[in-house]
């Protein structure tokens, strides 16, 4: 039996029908907060990934040549592809520019429980400011975000890459080597991040003094053991959180983030529910647009991990019930069946959801397929009630019937 490649899921349309329902929590929470919508494709030019990603996604990249002999790939994330259209279409536009997107993205990684080779990504980006206030507004949506879907234990973690990098090049890592060290301690891969650094030269002192600071975790008073413009703009931002109503912020100096293009603040948002692949958001500030040739344009973002969201709530039990037709249509003999058609027809015209059976069923038979459908209504067509131009509408959920005029079916479903 043919299956879907390994990696990736079939949505049948119960799925669909979840998902939808998650997705469009997420674009009333995006919208809310004044970002457009924008789309991409789903291949680039290899390129666009290949400049500042990191050698994580370089690992995991689904590079391919087209028959034109170019170098493409099928999108990793999202941030780099918004920043070209930017650079190609939106560079003129009042800054900043809000943007927000939701689709696939695909890593060639070993699949588990929560990590796929093709998953969906909703995220937002912040063009064209680098004030804390910028860096506020990304994490408090992705925090709006995660409570609006329902998510009920999370923790969101805030931290600054400037910190550690600094500590780097202050230790001797040279520039070059920096993505590479910086990609152990994101995994927390002491024992190979040691010798790394020690062959770079560092001393046993300063790996001593790396590591603590990636193990620095707390409260606010966090920012106290930093300093210089880390810290000032990492208070003006918890600020500015706590204004917008954020809280029980950790601050966490070791949040490093697996690409490559963050320049400061940083964050991640896990539940603890999903074990090992936990992270369900992260994002931070970053430059990018220079590499696409447009001038240096200080951004924020983040990404919510869609499935992994949607697999906390299951875990946390959130039942999506999955609404059927409002109304379905069931004659009781073939003498009516036209007039089933009819009133399908019209009830569609007039807006409501409606259906209809295709299978020339029987009435039980038919009613049986409405409730498992989870219709919410049935409406049942009789050759008696056609000549007095009626019909009966049961209501699925309390059993209850009624008798109503053809020419009032329709105005019942108007609230
Ligand atoms: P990221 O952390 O690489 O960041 O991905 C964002 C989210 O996508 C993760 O937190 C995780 O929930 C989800 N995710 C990543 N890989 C997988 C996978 N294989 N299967 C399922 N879910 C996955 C970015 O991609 C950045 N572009 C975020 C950003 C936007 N930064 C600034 N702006």
């Amino acid at each position: 039996m043919m299956k879907c490649p390994r990696g990736t899921r079939d949505f049948l349309p119960a799925d669909m029908e979840r998902r939808r329902t998650y997705e469009s929590v997420l674009r009333d929470a995006a919208h809310r907060f004044g970002f457009k919508e924008i789309q991409t494709p789903i291949f680039e030019d290899a390129d666009l990934f290949i400049l500042r990603s990191g050698p994580n996604i370089m690992k995991e990249l689904y590079a391919f040549k087209d028959k034109g002999d170019r170098d493409l790939a099928l999108r990793p994330e999202m941030t780099a592809p918004v920043i070209r259209a930017f650079v190609n279409g939106m560079s003129n536009e009042p800054r900043p520019v809000k943007v927000f997107y939701f689709g696939q993205c695909f890593r060639y990684e070993r699949p588990q429980s929560g990590r796929y080779r093709e998953f969906f990504q909703f995220g937002a980006e912040i063009i064209g400011s680098d004030t804390p206030e910028s860096d506020a507004e990304a994490v408090a949506l992705a925090v709006h975000m995660v409570k609006a879907l329902g998510l009920k234990d999370y923790r969101v973690r805030i931290g600054h890459i400037g910190v550690l990098r600094q500590k780097l090049a202050d230790a001797g890592v040279p520039g070059d080597r920096t993505a590479e060290v910086l990609q152990k301690l994101d995994k927390k891969l002491y024992d190979e991040a040691g010798p790394l650094l020690r062959g770079i030269g560092v001393s046993d002192e300063d790996v001593q003094g790396i590591f603590a600071l990636t193990e620095t975790v707390g409260g606010l008073d966090v920012l106290d053991k930093i300093s210089g413009e880390a810290r000032e703009s990492l208070k003006s931002m918890t600020n500015a959180l706590i204004a917008m109503g954020v809280k029980d912020l950790e601050v966490d100096l070791g949040v490093i983030r697996g690409l490559d293009y963050y320049t400061g603040m940083v964050f991640e948002i896990e539940a603890p529910i999903l074990g090992a692949e936990k992270q369900i958001c992260g994002g931070g500030a970053y430059s990018l647009s220079e590499l696409f040739g447009g001038e240096k344009v200080p951004s924020t973002g983040f990404a919510v991990g869609f499935d992994r969201a949607l697999l906390v709530l299951e875990k946390e039990g959130a039942i999506c019930s999955v609404p059927g037709v409002d109304a379905y249509v069931v004659p009781v003999s073939d003498a009516v069946r036209t007039d089933a058609l009819k009133i399908v027809s019209q009830l569609r015209m007039a807006g409501v959801s409606a259906d209809v059976d295709l299978m020339d069923r029987k009435m039980s038979k038919a009613m049986k397929y409405a409730a498992s459908s989870n219709a919410r209504t049935v409406v049942i067509v009789g050759p008696r009630e056609m000549k007095e131009g009626t019909v009966t509408v049961r209501d699925m959920s309390t059993g209850s019937q009624e008798k109503i005029p053809l020419l009032e079916l329709a105005g019942r479903y108007a609230d």
